[in-house]
């Protein structure tokens, strides 16, 4: 199934979300792929707070990698000699970037690394406040392409048992575009792509932003993995044919009873795969659980511009006089989710016990 042609698939993965060059963040624009390459340059906390907003740049860990550029860019911003006035600047920065998008916790969590950059080092003089701002923007984008990797090796674990090799069904984009690289569920299928074992990757399009069908799949073209594109509504279709032996996804957020925030659709997802009985995977860093959270409920959900729904690509298909409503994101219970992949290891049901007990055992670097 799914007969596109992967002889034509570039050999070199060439996926390249964000660059730090000579002080200006350049960012790919996600809002032109695949049909162009572009990129994007930031040179002001303003463009990256613009950036974030209009998705030029999304997916929770790269707007929170984003974020922390935005921030450095913030400090380099400040030309004046007062330190105090430097510190409103950067929590003025802070509160812009804080102000861009509302669900993935990735954002504010960079920015809390950000702030506590500053607090800790009031102390020096600008300039060294400064290269400290910068240092930790670029450790923080690090650490994320470590961590996405580690998810990757635990991920593809869970699929030992599977006999032949596996089909794996993802929403949204959670590849490395999301991410500073290599990504969260698509470094799960990266992973297992290495040892040959995905026979398919069946791409939900992802309405109304299509991440889906113009990223997930362009990644998985760069680098050859097999894979077909379904409309949104065909996925229990698939389902109950028996093609599919996970759902594997991202998160936005998750609560500390497990119950999780991720792209518009994942939600229904989750409820077609307990009944069809295929297990339903979430991969994420542990900075996307909010323990501050007890559940979903507390989870704010983004409304986006509704031109996104009664437009594809620039063409309007509903007419104004109709109207439409567009929840960016929506929040699958935790009793649908098999398990959560994180970097340092798998955490099984019941969240509100488990997850608890994980967080605890990483901070003691167990
Ligand atoms: O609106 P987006 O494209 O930023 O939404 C992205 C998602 O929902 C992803 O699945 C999530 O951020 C995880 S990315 C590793």
């Amino acid at each position: 199934m799914g007969n596109g042609d992967i002889n034509r698939y570039p050999a070199v993965s060439r996926v390249c979300t964000l660059k730090w060059e000579r002080q200006v963040l350049r960012l790919i624009d996600q809002r032109s792929l695949p049909f162009k390459e572009m990129y994007v340059s930031c040179r002001s906390v303003e463009n990256v707070a613009e950036a974030i907003k209009d998705m030029v740049v999304r997916g929770a860990p790269a707007i929170g990698v984003a974020a922390g550029y935005g921030i450095a860019l913030a400090a380099l911003q400040f030309k004046g000699k007062n330190k105090e006035k430097f510190i409103i600047h950067i929590d003025e920065s802070i509160k812009l970037l804080s102000g861009a998008r509302p669900t993935a916790i990735n954002l504010f969590w960079a920015l809390d690394r950000m702030r506590d950059v500053l607090d800790e080092n009031k102390n020096l003089e600008i300039e060294k406040i400064r290269e400290k701002l910068i240092e930790k923007a670029i450790e923080i984008e690090k650490q994320d392409l470590e961590i996405n990797r580690k998810i990757g090796h635990h991920g593809k674990k869970l699929f030992k048992e599977v006999k032949g090799n596996i089909r794996i069904l993802t929403h949204c984009n959670a590849g490395a575009l999301a991410t500073s690289g290599y990504g969260t569920a698509l470094a799960v299928i990266r992973s297992l792509s290495a040892e040959s074992k995905v026979a398919n990757v069946i791409v939900d399009e992802t309405r109304p932003f299509l991440q889906g069908a113009r990223l997930t799949a362009w990644e998985l073209y760069q680098e050859k993995i097999p894979f077909f594109i379904i409309s949104d509504n065909m996925a229990g279709y698939f389902m109950s044919k028996g093609d599919v032996d996970a759902v594997l996804v991202g998160a936005d957020r998750i609560a500390s009873n497990g119950d999780t925030a991720n792209k518009i659709g994942t939600l229904s997802l989750s409820i077609l795969a307990e009944y069809y009985r295929i297990p339903f995977y979430v991969a994420a860093p542990i900075s996307t659980i909010d323990m501050k959270i007890k559940s979903g409920d507390n989870i704010p959900i983004e409304y986006r511009d509704k031109r996104e729904v009664r437009e594809i690509l620039g063409k309007v298909i509903i007419p104004d006089f109709m109207a439409v409503e567009n929840p960016a994101f929506d929040v699958t219970p935790a009793d649908k989710i098999t398990a959560i992949i994180t970097e340092n290891g798998v955490v099984y049901p019941p969240y509100k016990k488990t997850l608890a007990k994980f967080l605890k055992m990483d901070k003691q670097g167990n």
